[in-house]
């Protein structure tokens, strides 16, 4: 269905959100480099946050409410700050927290916007290897221009079995490894392999890249994956209907496809996925 928010509207933060992105990622790439320096803390198991997160947070947040301070914001450091709105942005400052505070470069900076409660365009930049990964859902004639690595097409790959690719995986200590470790067990008797790199987000965006055939995660927040979904949405996949139920404010399983491939990985995850 078509939104009635003008199109204009939805390219301008479009633009917005591609070049906030990068700054937002050399932003975070100057903590990167002094990584000696950082004040870390503990929010649970295997789940650390810094000065770098909730910095890079604090820079995304400031420029988004100059530019459009009647948006909402829900950001997975700084919190809920919606208040009814149609168009709200939902920004991971850091995906890959883990990765960016041991040296590894698998982190990226991921931001949505989400309209009328659809993932409707995504930038994710990871500041390591210069790649913007960006898309906008077809919904607004204005942004319908497909799936982008800087400035290429991408498109998820044609696969149509678990056999024919690397599949993206994650897990984390909000999951039981019950949850988990059967989906990897009925991926390898099928002759599929898995791969993760830390990052759901840019992981995500390697579907939508053709780099990985689909990925699955039991519980991913929705700052993690709502850029990633409008991009792989945009690159010809499929994802579930992640903002089903309470999905925005207290995530859901996400898995993500080529739609040939979608219905065999739904089977593998031996439950119903939304
Ligand atoms: C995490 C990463 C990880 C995924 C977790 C996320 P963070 O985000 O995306 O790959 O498995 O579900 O929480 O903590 O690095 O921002
Ligand atoms: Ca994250
Ligand atoms: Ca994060």
């Amino acid at each position: 269905m078509p939104s009635s928010i003008p199109d204009p509207d939805i390219a301008a933060r479009y633009a917005f959100a591609q070049a906030l992105a990068r700054v937002a990622g050399e932003h975070a790439m100057a903590w990167y480099q002094r990584l000696d320096t950082l004040r870390v803390e503990s929010k649970g198991v295997q789940d650390e946050v810094s000065e770098a997160d909730r910095d890079t947070e604090r820079f995304i947040r400031a420029r988004i409410t100059e530019a459009f301070p009647d948006d909402g914001i829900l950001g997975e450091e700084g919190g809920d700050s919606r208040n009814g709105q149609r168009i709200v942005w939902v920004i991971d400052p850091i995906d890959g927290t883990s990765c960016f505070l041991n040296a590894l470069t698998s982190w990226c900076i991921s931001i949505a916007l989400v309209v009328d409660g659809v993932p409707t365009l995504g930038a994710v930049y990871d500041p390591n290897a210069k790649e913007l990964f960006h898309g906008a859902s077809g919904r607004h004639a204005a942004v319908s221009g497909g799936g982008w690595l800087n400035e290429r097409r991408i498109h998820v790959k044609r696969a149509v079995h678990v056999g024919d690719g690397l599949l993206g995986t994650g897990f984390s200590h909000r999951s039981k490894p019950d949850e988990f470790l059967p989906f990897l067990g009925r991926v390898l008797d099928a002759g599929g392999m898995f791969y993760r790199n830390g990052s759901g987000a840019l992981m995500l965006c390697y579907v939508a890249a053709g780099r990985l055939i689909g990925y699955y995660e039991p519980h991913i927040n929705a700052w993690d994956c709502l850029a990633a979904i409008a991009i792989i949405e945009a690159a010809g996949g499929r994802c579930n209907d992640f903002l089903a139920g309470d999905g925005m404010a207290s995530g859901n399983p996400i898995l993500a496809a080529s739609p040939a491939l979608y219905g065999e990985l739904a089977n593998l995850c031996g439950k119903a996925i939304v």
